[in-house]
């Protein structure tokens, strides 16, 4: 359904009102504004990628209940939530690059969710292997890290993911302030971190395919964006000259 004439005036865009006067329309009456397509589908969409994100949870409860974790369960949960840990870091990072390619801004609205699904599944993998595999027995931790130290790694990478998941929420952005986007470009330090946890683990198994995989997408992405920051320096400079 194409907008009137009264509703084009109301949803932004070049906002005149319909008498001729050439003073924008102020948003005064912006609970009587249309919403727009991106605007109603945003609900339904949301929805459906907070429950296609729990696929991962559901595989491995579905598993649990039909025999079907394997020999090791502890081992296969472990495995499966530091992989989808990885899997949800990549395409958190991604939103940025694909929204400037695609100039799809609606995509930076599903952001959030997507960093908070990457803690999520790192806080099970983190919690499966201190409580089920260990059992919370330091002395046999420490003798593990010992002997894995690829363990150290992600452990790092965990931690730095706590303080992006508690200011997450868009009252601590306002309040932080430019510090803000300091404190959440740690990400690309987490996504590197990780990367070298699965690579060392990986190594010890002579199995790299999905480390190099992984590795070559995070490169990609951190290339694109120290090009975007480079691309922005140079236009700025040019401005100034
Ligand atoms: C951002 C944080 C983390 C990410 C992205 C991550 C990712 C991964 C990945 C991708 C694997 C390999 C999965 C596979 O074999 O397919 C893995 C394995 C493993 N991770 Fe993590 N991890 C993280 C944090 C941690 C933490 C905090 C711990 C424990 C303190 C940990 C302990 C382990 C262990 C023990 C394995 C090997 C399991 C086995 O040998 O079967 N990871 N992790």
């Amino acid at each position: 359904m194409s907008p009137s004439p009264q509703t084009q005036s109301l949803s932004g865009g070049d906002a005149r009102p319909v008498g001729g006067t050439s003073r924008p329309i102020r948003a005064s009456a912006s609970a009587a504004r249309p919403r727009s397509g991106v605007e109603r589908w945003m609900a339904p969409a949301k929805i459906a990628a907070f429950i296609a994100a729990l696929y991962p949870l559901a595989r491995i409860v579905f598993f649990g209940f039909t025999d079907r974790l394997g020999a090791n369960p502890i081992e296969f949960i472990t495995r499966s939530t530091g992989l989808w840990t990885l899997v949800f870091l990549c395409i958190t990072l991604a939103v940025t690059p694909v929204r400037r390619l695609t100039g799809v801004n609606a995509l930076l609205r599903f952001r959030r969710m997507l960093g908070l699904y990457a803690f999520f599944y790192a806080t099970l993998h983190f919690t499966t292997y201190i409580w089920f595999d260990k059992w919370f027995a330091v002395a046999e931790i420490l003798k593990d890290i010992g002997k894995r130290p690829f363990i150290t790694v992600g452990f790092a990478a965990f931690v730095l993911l706590i303080p992006l998941a508690a200011t997450s929420p868009r009252a601590a952005a306002r309040k932080l302030g430019r510090r803000w986007l300091t404190l959440h470009r740690s990400i690309y330090a987490i996504a590197a971190l990780a990367i070298l946890h699965f690579w060392w683990m990986k190594a010890g198994k002579h199995d790299l395919i999905l480390p190099k995989l992984y590795g070559a997408i995070v490169v990609v992405l951190l290339g694109w964006r120290v090009a975007a920051w480079a691309r922005a320096k140079w236009f700025a400079a040019r401005a100034g000259a």
